[in-house]
């Protein structure tokens, strides 16, 4: 580990807990009536229903396979902080679910917003969401005091789902939005999603990187949940089949680039170098 490593300074649960008190925020609050008129008049809407599409049946998954990691061991600060996150994950459902309501759909019960979206989502998207999450969360459910359950768990949700896949999406989707002009209540408020993410993300390298530096094996733990799963994040870093990708401004090598330099940095800071895979 580089002398730069140790120098890395990361917020611990009780500091992100604070973040969270200052930073609520209502979907409900966010002005969508220009959204509203702008998606009646829009052309091509493939990718941003893609975008969309994804977003909300990624964000049930994250808000309904989450509460055995708050139930899991771990120190009262860092429970609560974790009771924080559930909430954040449930209110960001909401947001997407609202906008499905109110822009893009009728209004209608989540899960026929969920069910709809389903349709278009990728084979890769299903290996990741429905089955290694959720097996990773039964077994953590099932096993509150196992550690490598906890590390795996936090591997795939905080490390794979929320800053590799995530941060990616959310950054060739809004640079593509706030160029051409539109959707502006969306990215207000997935923006705001994205500050959310950032303290979820915090949370999971700090826990990754005490879990490694207090048990080594806890490493290779970290490591076989990549092996396993980066095969699938590479391939649903790809724009849809039929979706015009070019109007994106942004190729498959450079999403699968930017997801690479992110995942590189934060798995030195874990104590996990990639190419120790
Ligand atoms: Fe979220
Ligand atoms: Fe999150």
């Amino acid at each position: 580990m580089s002398d730069a490593t140790h120098e890395v300074h990361l917020h611990d649960p009780q500091m992100l807990y604070r973040h969270w008190e200052e930073s609520q925020w209502s979907p409900w609050d966010i002005d969508l009536s220009n959204d509203r008129e702008q998606w009646a008049a829009m052309e091509d809407r493939s990718l941003v229903v893609f975008v969309l599409g994804s977003l909300m049946v990624a964000e049930e998954r994250i808000t309904t396979k989450f509460s055995g990691l708050v139930g899991a061991d771990g120190s009262e600060e860092e429970i609560t902080f974790l009771a924080t996150q559930q909430v954040d994950e449930a209110r960001h459902m909401q947001f997407y679910a609202r906008f499905q309501d109110e822009v893009v759909s009728e209004p209608a019960l989540i899960a026929a917003h969920v069910q709809r979206a389903r349709q278009q989502v990728s084979p890769a998207f299903q290996t990741i969401f429905d089955d290694k999450l959720v097996a990773a969360h039964e077994r953590l459910c099932a096993n509150p005091g196992d550690r490598a359950a906890k590390v795996a768990f936090v591997t795939i949700y905080h490390l794979i789902l929320e800053a590799t896949l995530g941060l990616t999406t959310f950054e060739f989707s809004t640079r593509f939005m706030a160029r051409e002009g539109l959707l502006a209540g969306f990215v207000e408020g997935y923006t705001k999603i994205h500050h959310d993410e950032h303290r979820h993300i915090g949370y999971g390298i700090w826990f990754l990187r005490q879990a490694v530096a207090e048990s080594p094996e806890m490493g290779d733990v970290v490591r076989q949940t990549l092996r396993e799963l980066l095969p699938a994040v590479a391939e649903s870093l790809t724009p849809p089949a039929g979706a015009d990708a070019s109007v994106l401004g942004a190729s498959t090598d450079d999403l699968r680039a930017f997801a690479l330099d992110g995942l590189t940095r934060r798995l030195k800071i874990v104590g996990v170098p990639l190419d120790t895979l």
